[in-house]
Formats: structure tokens, C-alpha cells, sequence
């Protein structure tokens, strides 16, 4: 089938998503829990685009696609409900993630930068530095779940659990028992899908503004 992205033909399979159209015709739409290596999770809605037809904006990474679908990936209102969520999202971090985070590079796309909107409580700072490799700051953790179904899917070792719910989701190794006491198996796929360094290498941390 024939979808079109922005003014471009792309011819896509079926089962296909809007976000998979979207790079298959070259262009882009900031994704936040998405991780190409997962199933998509559709939780963020961050990687919302504009579909003829539809009532409001669909977010691209669990949207099929339909033949003939007209997809704008500038539609404003879809931006705007992108910016705002990650406006909400950064208003709860104690700090501003690192300048190379995905966090960071999706900001700067959708231009939320300087002074947030929506200042209010902020998580407070809780560390687990006792692995040998691999860091959690939890204040930064955005619940996105990436590192979770990592452990899961790719690696199989079923170490890290989301917990809490609203502002004080996070995510938990073990039975919160930390990292090192935990069936983590030390592959650092959690690391390597953390959009925001709440989970790093231990070893980056000196280079990473904290
Ligand atoms: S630790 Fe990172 S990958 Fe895991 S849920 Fe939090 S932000 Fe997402
Ligand atoms: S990236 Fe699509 S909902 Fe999060």
C-alpha cells in the first residue's frame, strides 16, 4: 500500500507503522519511550504526527498504517502536545538532563528550552552507586520503561520492575534491593536505551554534568 509522508510517496507493507513510514521516507518525529529494538510500547505520546482525516493527532510509533494515509509530521497541534508533555516531563527532574541525552536532543527539537512553564515538585535525589558498572539515578528516571523491557526482551533477565505510579514512578532492580544484589547479569542494555543517563555506566559518570 501507498501512504504519504509530509508530500512523499512511500510504499510500505501491511502491519507497517506511521513511524516506520516516517523513516522510511527520510523524515522525523521525536519518540521518547520508543526504542526500535522493543515492541513499540506507546506510552510518552511524544511521537505524535497529524492524519488526514482523523479527529486529533495519533502517535506514530503504535499507529498502522492505512493505504492512502496523509501524514504530516509538522502538524502544530501534534508539536504542541509533544512539547508540552516534554515540558511536564522535564519540570519533574532535579536537574537538566545531560546535554547528550535523547531527553535533551528531543527538547531542543521541539524547542522547549530556558525557563519551563510549569515549575513544581521535583524529584528528590536517590542514588545507587554500589555496582561495579552501572549507575541508577533514580531522580532522573522519566518512567518511560525502556530499560525495563530491555531486561526483559533483549536480555532475558527479568532484573528491573517498574514501581510506583503517577510522580513517583520509577523503576526498581530486584526488589529494590539495588543493582549488585539483583539477577542483573551486568549486559548494560539498560544503559544503552536510558534516554535520560538515570541508568549509566558507572564509568561515564565523571564525564557527565551531574
Ligand atoms: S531508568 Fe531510564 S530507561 Fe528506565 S524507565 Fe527510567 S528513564 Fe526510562
Ligand atoms: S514514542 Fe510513541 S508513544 Fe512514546
Amino acid at each position: 500500500m501507498r501512504v504519504i509522508v509530509d508530500d512523499s510517496d512511500v510504499d510500505v507493507q501491511a502491519g507497517t507503522t506511521v513511524l516506520q513510514a516516517v523513516r522510511l521516507s527520510g523524515g522525523f518525529v521525536p519518540t521518547l519511550c520508543f526504542d526500535e529494538r522493543q515492541e513499540p510500547f506507546g506510552a510518552c505520546r511524544v511521537c505524535m504526527v497529524g492524519v488526514r482525516g482523523a479527529s486529533g493527532p495519533l502517535p506514530a510509533c503504535t499507529t498502522l498504517c492505512r493505504d492512502g494515509m496523509v501524514i504530516d509530521t509538522r502538524d502544530e497541534t501534534a508539536r504542541r502536545i509533544a512539547a508540552a508533555t516534554v515540558e511536564l516531563v522535564l519540570s519533574e527532574l532535579p536537574q537538566p538532563p545531560g546535554e547528550g541525552t535523547e531527553l535533551a536532543a528531543i527538547a531542543r527539537d521541539l524547542g522547549v528550552e530556558g525557563e519551563l512553564r510549569w515549575p513544581g515538585a521535583v524529584h528528590e535525589r536517590r542514588e545507587d552507586l554500589r555496582h561495579p558498572y552501572l549507575a541508577l539515578r533514580q531522580e532522573l528516571c522519566i518512567s518511560c520503561g525502556r530499560c525495563v523491557r530491555a531486561c526483559d526482551e533483549v536480555q532475558g533477565a527479568f532484573a528491573l520492575t517498574a514501581v510506583g505510579r503517577g510522580f513517583d514512578a520509577n523503576i526498581a532492580a530486584g526488589m529494590d534491593q539495588g543493582f549488585r544484589d539483583s539477577t542483573c547479569v551486568s549486559c548494560g542494555a539498560c544503559a544503552d536505551t536510558c534516554p535520560t543517563d538515570a541508568i549509566t555506566e558507572i564509568s561515564l559518570l565523571a564525564m557527565i554534568e551531574r
